[in-house]
């Protein structure tokens, strides 16, 4: 299992008019290919922070984020981030939402059709496929969310807080229901969370990182291949 992601000492600080809040100060750590790492951390320590810059949305003041030991922006690997929201649109029925993604890259096929009744049935949603979002539970929102991010087959996936808008009884099922679908189509995961029991739930093991006077981060990782 190689290293797959890597971040090198990595600051950021966002700039407005009223001034500088530092959000990272020197964030080191690395990701294997199969590898599921699970961030914990209170509110406003910087893991949203993180997220967007591993996705390339924003770019570090200082250090560097690589994949396969080439700069994330020129690796050619696909990065699918999941929201804290999962964005479905009121208007699609949940299969033109899982399209959607498909649709905008222009890569929607024949073959696309077989993968996502083949997905929805073995994650339970094929009896759904014409239902709007606001006809399904708000974890098959999120089982739904999540198809149409694997749809677009990331090398890594980021998950931000997925659960947080589930209540305690529904966020301990989707989150093995989710841990479960990452760990059957094999992916690269990093998931976000404020709570420190959601990872404990998928079992992986927690280890501090760093810790500094303003922020801290605590790291867990599954400690084998999923
Ligand atoms: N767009 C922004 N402009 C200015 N400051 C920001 C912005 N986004 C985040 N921050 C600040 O950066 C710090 C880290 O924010 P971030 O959103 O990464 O935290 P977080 O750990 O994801 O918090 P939460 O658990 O509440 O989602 C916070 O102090 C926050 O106020
Ligand atoms: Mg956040």
């Amino acid at each position: 299992m190689g290293e797959l992601l890597r971040i090198d000492h990595v600051s950021y600080n966002y700039h407005s008019l009223e001034g500088e809040t530092p959000a990272l100060a020197d964030v080191s750590l690395h990701v294997n290919d199969g590898e599921f790492l699970a961030i914990v951390g209170p509110s406003g320590c910087g893991k949203s922070t993180l997220l967007s810059l591993i996705a390339g949305l924003i770019n570090p003041d200082t250090g560097g984020i690589y994949i396969n030991d080439k700069d994330i922006k020129s690796s050619g690997k696909n990065i699918g981030y999941m929201l804290q929201k999962d964005h479905l649109l009121e208007w699609r029925s949940t299969l033109r939402n899982l399209t959607l993604g498909l649709e905008i890259q222009h890569k929607l096929t024949e073959n696309s059709y077989v993968l996502i009744n083949d997905m929805l049935t073995t994650y339970g949603l094929v009896t759904f496929k014409d239902a709007k979002p606001s006809e399904l539970s708000g974890g098959m929102r999120q089982r739904a969310a999540l198809i149409r991010t694997l749809l677009l087959e990331p090398d890594i996936l980021l998950l931000d807080e997925p659960f947080s808008a589930l209540d305690y009884q529904t966020r301990i099922e989707v989150s093995d229901d989710i841990w479960g679908i990452i760990r059957k189509e094999k992916k690269t995961a990093i998931l976000i969370t404020h709570d420190i029991s959601e990872p404990i739930y998928t079992k992986i093991f927690i280890k501090t990182l760093f810790y500094n006077i303003h922020h801290f981060l605590s790291i867990a990782y599954n400690n084998k291949k999923i």
